[in-house]
């Protein structure tokens, strides 16, 4: 990789700036996933075992009123990062001021700080989302050297990753920032053929940059999911109560001529009268009835997609095929995972909160060759987008 990694600076006695992304799914006060979390340990423990001061900060949530405040308190976080290194971690309820400057300099080797939610500070004048030239330089100054390994918040230009960056002599990309690179920078600049991407989720919308972007690159491009209808519907079928963007139906149309036979429709759907986790019945996509809701993709459309992957050297996959929420629609998207589970030699990579959130779930997360960390910032950069996070970071 051309950037600098962490293993490549000078850490004892230095104090490192360590931005990772805790925006963690969180309920009352408790992480529900603390997949982030485990992700940045390995660098966290590198920089602690080699004898740096550790400044360690996040976002959390959006911070719009002070309400927002209390539910996106990351001093549980920290707490949480505390149990997982087995080690004190000093937590400062500050991002600014005194009381954090003086832990900072009371900071020995190997021991680690953490500080409050960054977009504490977008309450006055958005300082952190909007990359305010005083608080990067600031933050920065709190610091000797600084690490980056947000790689979800890559595609953001904010203070705490942009805006250090621009203020540091030194800078790196930490280990999951470097793995995220080294699986999804692959695939984009160097995939191994047949390339293969599967595409699902609620929304076409949210897909367009990266099924314009895929068409000239992978081989076959699968649509599942929710957004399945809104090419299904541009085509002229029926698609009764299932999900459609109208809006959407023409640039559909376009990217269905665009992509010249590289994107694979499903043939059948699992149908339900309302969305509800009750038993479908599944029909061919041209027999939908008006009342009909197509909540999964169908058995023959997973036996035509296993037959897609099934020679696949590069897999990228971003949105669930069904409402994988619901056992009565989970199989389609279990089918994807059984077929890319069975790929040898494959580079299969899976991105998205949803789609990253469904392997969980059912138990094939291991099964993948890189499990993202990032759900914008996976999309951005499968789009082919310069994520500016990356970008700030030192060449070797
Ligand atoms: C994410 O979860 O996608 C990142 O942490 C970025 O969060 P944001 O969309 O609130 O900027």
């Amino acid at each position: 990789m051309s950037k600098r990694i962490v293993s490549d600076l000078e850490l004892k006695g230095k104090r490192v700036l360590i931005r990772v992304d805790f925006n963690v799914p969180m309920k009352e006060g408790k992480i529900t996933d603390d997949t982030r979390v485990r992700a940045a340990l390995p660098t966290i423990e590198y920089v602690l075992n080699h004898g740096g001061k550790a400044i360690v900060f996040s976002h959390l949530g959006r911070v719009k009123s002070e309400e927002d405040l209390a539910k996106n308190d990351l001093a549980p976080v920290a707490k949480h990062l505390e149990e997982l290194l087995g080690k004190k971690v000093t937590f400062i309820n500050a991002t600014r001021g005194k009381e954090l400057e003086d832990a900072v300099s009371k900071l020995q080797d190997g021991e680690i700080l953490m500080f409050q939610n960054t977009r504490y500070e977008d309450l006055d004048g958005k300082k952190e989302s909007k990359n305010d030239p005083e608080l990067g330089a600031y933050w920065a100054s709190l610091g000797d050297v600084f690490v980056n390994d947000a790689f979800g918040t890559a595609h953001r230009a904010h203070a705490s990753n942009v805006g250090i960056a621009s203020n540091v002599k030194e800078s790196a990309a930490g280990f999951l920032l470097e793995k995220e690179i080294k699986y999804i920078g692959g695939a984009v600049d160097n995939p191994v053929h047949p390339y293969v991407a599967i595409l699902g989720g609620a929304k076409v919308s949210d897909k367009i940059g990266v099924i314009s972007e895929l068409i000239n690159k992978a081989d076959k491009i699968l649509i599942g999911g929710g957004m399945m209808f809104t090419f299904l519907k541009a085509l002229g079928n029926n698609i009764g109560k299932s999900l459609c963007e109208d809006d959407k139906l023409d640039l559909a149309k376009e990217l269905l001529e665009k992509a010249a036979g590289k994107i694979v429709l499903p043939v059948d759907a699992v149908c339900a009268k309302e969305f509800a986790d009750v038993p479908g019945v599944v029909k061919s996509v041209s027999d939908l009835a008006e009342d009909d809701m197509g909540l999964d993709i169908g058995p023959k459309t997973l036996e035509l997609f296993a037959d897609a992957l099934k020679d696949a050297k590069t897999v990228v996959w971003n949105g669930p095929m069904g409402v994988f929420e619901m056992k009565n629609y989970e199989a389609g998207t279990i089918g994807v995972c059984q077929a890319i589970a069975h790929l040898t030699g494959a580079n299969t990579i899976v991105g998205g909160g949803d789609s990253v959130a469904a392997v969980e779930k059912l138990g094939y997360a291991d099964k993948f060759s890189h499990v993202s960390t990032g759900g914008g910032a996976s999309l951005e950069y499968l789009e082919g987008k310069t994520l500016p996070g990356i970008a700030c970071i030192s060449e070797k």
